[in-house]
């Protein structure tokens, strides 16, 4: 199986290149973010944090469905899959993601994807501790300000200002790359890709030419 870990900040381009890519030369696209976002809405939901919401993390499923090519998240059988899209959600998934029993939950459920599949997986610590094997690893990045301004772009109903993006953007980036377990940060033998000023289509040209390098 080929194992491609992409990593790096919020807001990098990562899930857009990566899942486009997957879909162009048959590899399955694994958003593990979306996985600590399912955590995140359960806790949420249940108003649960810190031991609490370890102790509870028994009565959870997750898992991932292809439909279509498209990733779909089933946490206790009802898909997700939109619900953890919201800020609110986004921001309780970077708290979530720095309990290391959590990561531990979710660790086994990626390891388990990677080794049964062709498959570019995303996240913040896959090319350091989830894939460390992985056939090739690219740290995906841009600047915090290019970041705030594509998702800016994004969404359709503007309730937050662009000022906020970028302070939501700061804040996930210090709280990723500061936690003390599996933080975020580039593995040593991850190629970076610094995305400030590209396109889209440049980024997917580089990483599928870095892909052909190692089929
Ligand atoms: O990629 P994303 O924005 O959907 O990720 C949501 C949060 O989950 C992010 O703030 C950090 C965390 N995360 C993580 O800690 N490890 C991963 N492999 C993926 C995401």
């Amino acid at each position: 199986m080929i194992n491609i870990a992409v990593d790096g900040p919020a807001g990098a381009g990562k899930s857009s290149i990566a899942k486009s890519v997957a879909a162009e030369i048959g590899f399955i696209y694994v958003d593990t973010g979306a996985l600590y976002r399912s955590i995140a809405l359960y806790a949420l939901e249940n108003s649960l944090s810190g031991d609490a919401l370890v102790s509870s993390l028994d009565e959870i499923n997750v898992k991932l469905e292809y439909k279509d090519g498209a990733q779909h998240v089933i946490m206790n059988g009802r898909d997700v899959s939109d619900l953890i899209r919201t800020p609110e959600v986004s921001m309780n998934a970077s708290k979530v993601s720095a309990i290391p029993a959590v990561r531990e939950f979710l660790f086994g459920l990626q390891k388990k994807i990677a080794a049964e599949n062709n498959i570019i997986m995303d996240g913040r610590d896959i090319g350091t501790v989830v894939l460390p094997n992985a056939d090739l690893k690219v740290f995906l990045t841009a600047s915090a300000e290019e970041r705030a301004n594509r998702r800016f772009k994004e969404m359709t109903d503007k309730t937050v200002t662009y000022e906020q993006v970028l302070e939501d953007i700061r804040q996930r980036d210090y709280n990723d790359m500061n936690r003390e377990i599996a933080p975020l940060k580039q593995a040593d033998d991850a190629v970076l890709l610094d995305t400030t000023g590209m396109t889209i289509d440049e980024v997917k040209a580089k990483l599928k030419s870095m892909i052909a390098e190692v089929q």
